[in-house]
């Protein structure tokens, strides 16, 4: 579904992304982790045309990303920014139905079937995101991004903000919804737990480069370089009581 190749990304003197190749498969859920700043939000935006290349080529969904083609890919795919990007001004529903009305689709009827999909009340659709709690407006975010039914869903934190129940509560949801609608998922965490709850495929990235991507078993048992093994360590400090 995605295929970026050679893809390096610099911002003035900054090397965000450095010669990443990376394949998404269709219909699977692939992980992006890593330490804050690796690159795992430039990958995402890279493959929405948010972020211009410096070298390299992205696919996606068959497609090679270029100016023709970019708002046609963007309208294939589901986005979720980590604080769910609610416009503040739009009640739930409104920011739900925003893109189905901009192009002239009538999504109406799809409401009711994507707030029983996410498990959100449906009184919480007349609500500004202000009323709503975080995890009510990350459901919220989420409608947003399936209404228009995309063959792609990137999805960058999409629960680092919440507490812990409510973030587990949602990682059981979430993992039902993509198996139920067979989308193509990228999700991007910092925690390795939620990686393997989710990830078919995990990539590890560090410093603009892809480390390591396979099963959560490979990278335990066969890391490929010393920090595969120094990131899994921290986070097990992370999570051991
Ligand atoms: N618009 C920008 N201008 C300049 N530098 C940027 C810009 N966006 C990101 N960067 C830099 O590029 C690098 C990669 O950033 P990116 O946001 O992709 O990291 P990340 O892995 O998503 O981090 P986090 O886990 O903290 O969200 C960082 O060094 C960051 O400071
Ligand atoms: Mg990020």
């Amino acid at each position: 579904m995605i295929d970026y190749s050679g893809v390096s990304v610099d911002y003035g003197a900054v090397a965000a992304l450095r010669q990443v190749s990376l394949s998404v498969p269709k219909g699977r859920t692939v992980c992006l982790i890593g330490p804050s700043g690796c690159g795992k939000s430039t990958l995402v935006r890279v493959a929405l045309g948010l972020v211009p290349v410096t070298s390299g080529t992205v696919r996606v969904g068959g497609q090679d990303l270029k100016p023709t083609t970019i708002v046609a890919i963007r309208r294939r795919t589901g986005y979720v920014v980590q604080d769910g990007g609610l416009f503040p001004h739009l009640t739930a529903r409104q920011n739900v139905l925003l893109m189905p009305d901009r192009l002239g689709f009538s999504a109406l009827d799809r409401l009711g079937e994507l707030a029983e999909l996410v498990r959100l009340p449906l009184d919480a659709l007349e609500r500004y995101p202000a009323e709503l709690s975080g995890g009510q407006r990350q459901r919220v975010a989420l409608m947003r991004a399936l209404v228009l039914d995309p063959d792609l869903l990137l999805l960058d934190e999409p629960l680092s903000a919440l507490d812990p129940m409510v973030r587990s509560g949602l990682q059981d949801d979430l993992k039902e919804i993509f198996a139920k609608l067979g989308k193509t998922v990228v999700l991007v965490t910092h925690d390795m737990p939620e990686a393997a709850h989710f990830g078919e495929l995990i990539v590890l990235m560090n410093e603009g480069r892809i480390v390591q991507s396979g099963a959560l078993r490979d990278l335990l048992d066969n890391p490929a370089d010393p920090f595969v093994k120094s990131f899994i360590e921290a986070q097990r400090r992370l999570t051991t009581l």
